[in-house]
């Protein structure tokens, strides 16, 4: 039996769900609120974690904890790594991979976090599938590749050029790295579903603020999408 935990960021991010929850049940801890019921026939718990990369992991720690879940999903925006990528279009992680963690002047490749065994940490293939499934069944462009995430919002094309050279992926935010991170350490498997919401570069400033919350919003329709393929 599958208890899904779902982790956005932010509220808009969670919100659309949130509203679709059957006789929910709120928790709080460590200053948020936990969302537990039912979506879509799914047993669920839903959070708004805050931004970055502490508020996700001590989050996904909660959930595996506090609520037992078996699998976790982040749900999110993200601005662009690959031309190929317009606003509004989908990313779902083959794997996630920290761009601002960097060891590497001991040997370790640009990522990596000294005493992991990986330097992305794979996503669920089985539920990475399901979040695939959704993105086809709603219409909407996707790809399927690798995220990276850091505590940084990337709004200058110089940094976004560093990132893409040093890390690559498809599209960068400030989480889901260390959601999956978090999971990896607790056996959990996990898939991240991102849309796009500007292109990391110098319009970034510009078309993030117009393009935020309807990219939220998609993306947490295409969630509760998932949640009803997998309750099945
Ligand atoms: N989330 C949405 N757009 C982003 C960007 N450009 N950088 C980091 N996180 C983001």
């Amino acid at each position: 039996m599958i208890k899904l935990g779902i982790i956005g960021a932010m509220d808009i991010e969670v919100a659309l769900l949130k509203e679709q929850l059957t006789d929910p049940k709120v928790t709080h801890k460590a200053g948020s609120e936990f969302w537990e019921g039912t979506l879509r026939g799914l047993s669920v718990v839903i959070v708004r974690c805050g931004v970055g990369k502490v508020n996700a992991a001590l989050c996904v720690q909660i959930l595996a904890d506090l609520f037992g879940v078996t699998h976790i999903v982040n749900t999110g925006i993200a601005g662009s790594m690959d031309a190929d990528l317009d606003i509004g279009d989908l990313v779902v992680a083959t794997e996630a991979m920290y761009h601002d963690m960097t060891v590497t002047i001991f040997g370790y490749p640009r990522g990596q976090v000294p005493g992991m065994d990986v330097q992305a940490f794979p996503a669920d293939e089985a539920l990475s599938e399901a979040a695939a499934a959704a993105c086809a069944k709603r219409a909407v462009r996707f790809k399927r590749g690798r995220i990276v995430s850091g505590d940084q919002f990337v709004g200058d094309s110089a940094v976004k050029d560093d990132i893409l050279e040093n890390c690559g992926g498809l599209c960068v935010e400030m989480e889901s790295a260390a959601i999956a991170h978090a999971a990896y350490r607790n056996g959990i498997p996990f898939a991240i579903l991102r849309a796009i919401s500007d292109k990391a570069d110098d319009s970034a400033t510009m078309d993030y603020p117009t393009f935020e919350a309807k990219a939220a919003r998609d993306c947490a329709a295409i969630t509760a999408t998932m949640a009803e393929t997998l309750a099945k």
